[in-house]
């Protein structure tokens, strides 16, 4: 019994200290951090090379990238919030850790993340994925994990079109799993600002986090279905969402005639492919497109923070670095709990 306690001590210790390290400055050579400076020094400009080539064949490529490393990061880091948080950092549950990039292979059957709601046939940007990290093994075999390379180019994707510059932490592993079910654990943009904000506590993510990365959607654009239930007999009123200006309501009608209308209609009205505050200013005057974005406005938790980075386009920029930096840390995984994939759509074959 006493061993057995004192075990049970010395792993909760150990995993405060670890979840401490991974929450902790980067910049040094810290448990599970990795600088790529001397391992792989091309590694940053070979991933900016190719998303700049892949955005110059399509320019929503950016916004595609960046959602799917918020997407990555974001699954099943269910209750229990702080224990299961730091335990996350052994047991391989999910994180940033690339199992959004897996392909199901036919002879497992495993339905992996990409299948699930929020990311079957609206996921984007795998291809740019694939050949950055090709490249990266031509120039330095077994170094850059896909979860790194995704993370880096998410940041790209900010920069190249307008955000903060940051340095990305590196040196996560990639993890072996992928679950269509854990997929499903994403915030739902029908959420209410309550929803939203134990969805990014439950990921040890504050309500500023939650408003600041939010701002994510300055770029790109989402399907009719997301939020045509906000057009007419919202919540069976009977009449649409009061919170959306008339003006912008008929804009929206227009857009998507029907609710399965296969139209996109841009997050941050008139400004898809500028990373700035303008969206916080279209959510002061009610032009939110999906029902989580529109909320933020609404409700007194996180309406004061909508008003600051409406007006102060600076502070949001250096927030958005800040907490992508901090989203980055979500289930961190190390040499212990993960690999260095060769191929991000399959874990490897040893
Ligand atoms: C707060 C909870 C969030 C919800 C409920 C949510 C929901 C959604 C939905 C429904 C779409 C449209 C998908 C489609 O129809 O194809 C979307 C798009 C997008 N989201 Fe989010 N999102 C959230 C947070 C974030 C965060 C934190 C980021 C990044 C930091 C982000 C980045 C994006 C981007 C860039 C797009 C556009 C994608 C494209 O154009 O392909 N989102 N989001
Ligand atoms: C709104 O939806 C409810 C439930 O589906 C329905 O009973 C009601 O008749 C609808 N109202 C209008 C005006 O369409």
């Amino acid at each position: 019994m006493e061993t057995w306690r004192g075990s049970v001590l010395v792993f909760l210790l150990l995993s405060l200290s670890l979840g401490v390290l991974a929450h902790g400055e980067s910049g040094g050579r810290k448990h599970g951090y990795h600088s790529y400076s001397r391992s792989c020094p091309q590694a940053e400009r070979i991933i900016r090379d190719t998303l700049s080539k892949h955005a110059g064949w399509d320019r929503t490529i950016p916004a595609g990238v960046l959602r799917l490393h918020f997407h990555d990061c974001f699954v099943d880091v269910s209750s229990f919030t702080r224990f299961k948080f730091w335990f996350s950092n052994f047991a391989g549950l999910q994180g940033c850790d690339g199992s959004i990039l897996l392909d199901s292979t036919p002879t497992d059957g495993t339905k992996v993340e990409k299948l699930s709601l929020p990311n079957f046939m609206s996921a984007r940007g795998f291809e740019m994925i694939e050949e950055a990290k090709q490249r990266l093994e031509a120039a330095c075999p077994g170094v850059v994990s896909c979860a790194d390379t995704l993370a880096i180019a998410a940041r790209d994707s900010t920069v190249m079109l307008g955000g903060k510059y940051y340095q990305v932490p590196t040196g996560r592993y990639d993890g072996r799993v992928s679950s269509q079910e854990r997929g499903n654990t994403l915030p739902s943009p029908f959420g209410d600002a309550s929803a939203l904000i134990q969805n990014f506590k439950e990921r040890g993510l504050s309500v500023q986090d939650l408003v600041v990365l939010s701002g994510g959607h300055t770029l790109g654009t989402a399907g009719c279905a997301t939020f045509s239930n906000r057009l007419d007999n919202f919540t069976k009123t009977g009449k649409p969402d009061p919170t959306i200006n008339p003006r912008y309501l008929s804009h929206l009608r227009r857009q998507c005639p029907a609710p399965g209308s296969p139209n996109r209609v841009e997050l941050d009205k008139g400004s898809e492919f500028v990373f700035d505050n303008s969206y916080y200013k279209n959510l002061a005057r009610r032009n939110g497109v999906l029902t989580s974005d529109q909320v933020l406005n609404e409700d007194s938790r996180t309406s004061h923070y909508v008003k600051n980075f409406a007006h102060k386009q600076h502070d949001f920029l250096s927030q958005f670095a800040a907490s992508m930096v901090k989203m980055g840390y979500i289930g961190w995984k190390n040499k212990h709990n993960g690999e260095i994939r060769r191929v991000c759509s399959m874990v490897n074959t040893h």
